[in-house]
């Protein structure tokens, strides 16, 4: 199993914080963001990961980052020139995927839960996550049934048919390249997820999972704003307990 995170991106909805960085360089309460999705890897066991950044702010991140062996990780980098979407990142990494499985991440989704098992237990197809939210308009909405079989999964759409916002973590085989080399771009110009996805809900051959922990799409001010509250909150919480020792 090999890891992709995908760092690049606008971030637009962040100016002007991103102005001068990156958006996953900013910092969430004691560290850059991007060491979140960094260290929800490597807890689950996957050491190595390529980190797709963009072109004006690669120097930055081989500064922070390096080899990755201060994560105890091998990483390696890949220039997407232009934020084609999120399907992209398979597309930037189908030479580093190769014949393996992979488990992509976005730089900018942070969460509390632990995927180790998930990631050791996957066999072949797709195995997504969803997580009930109060404004699932504003996300991949994804739709499925009392047994966990997928009925659908819809970008944003105006009237969801559920609450679920599938969350921004995906392991998939490494089909996934050339089923993200068949995605047109979608109204907004991009190469969207859900249609990477529905491609293996067509052959029957998607998983979903729902996750209890935090997650946090750290793109909006309020939303980065949470992170940084909930992260400090549980510094604090470990070190009364390290005290209490
Ligand atoms: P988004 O939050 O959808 O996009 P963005 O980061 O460009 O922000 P905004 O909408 O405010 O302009 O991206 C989700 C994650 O994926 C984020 O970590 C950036 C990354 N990304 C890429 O690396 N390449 C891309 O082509 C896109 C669209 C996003």
């Amino acid at each position: 199993m090999k890891g992709i995170i995908l760092a690049g991106g606008r971030a637009t909805r962040l100016r002007p914080l991103t102005k001068i960085t990156s958006k996953q360089l900013l910092p969430v309460y004691n560290k850059p963001m991007i060491y979140y999705p960094i260290e929800t890897l490597v807890r689950s066991g996957i050491k190595d990961i390529l980190i797709i950044i963009a072109p004006d702010y690669a120097g930055q991140f081989l500064n922070l980052l390096g080899s990755g062996k201060d994560f105890g990780a091998k990483f390696s980098y890949e220039i997407q020139d232009e934020p084609r979407g999120l399907a992209d990142a398979f597309i930037v990494g189908k030479n580093f995927i190769g014949r393996d499985n992979v488990t992509m991440i976005l730089g900018d989704n942070i969460f509390d839960y632990d995927f180790s098992a998930d990631i050791a237990n996957f066999k072949g197809g797709g195995h997504v996550f969803a997580k009930e939210v109060p404004d699932p308009q504003r996300y991949g909405v994804i739709e499925f049934d009392e047994h966990n079989n997928v009925l659908s999964i819809v970008e944003k759409p105006e009237q969801p048919k559920s609450n679920f916002a599938m969350v921004g973590i995906y392991i998939l085989d490494n089909r996934a390249s050339d089923f993200a080399k068949n995605v047109r771009p979608s109204d907004r110009g991009e190469i969207e997820i859900p249609d990477v996805i529905n491609q293996y809900l067509d052959r029957k051959e998607l998983k979903v999972s729902t996750i209890h922990g935090i997650w946090e799409d750290a793109g909006t001010f309020d939303s980065l704003l949470r992170v940084n509250n909930y992260w400090a909150e549980k510094a604090k919480q470990q070190l009364n307990v390290d005290i209490a020792k």
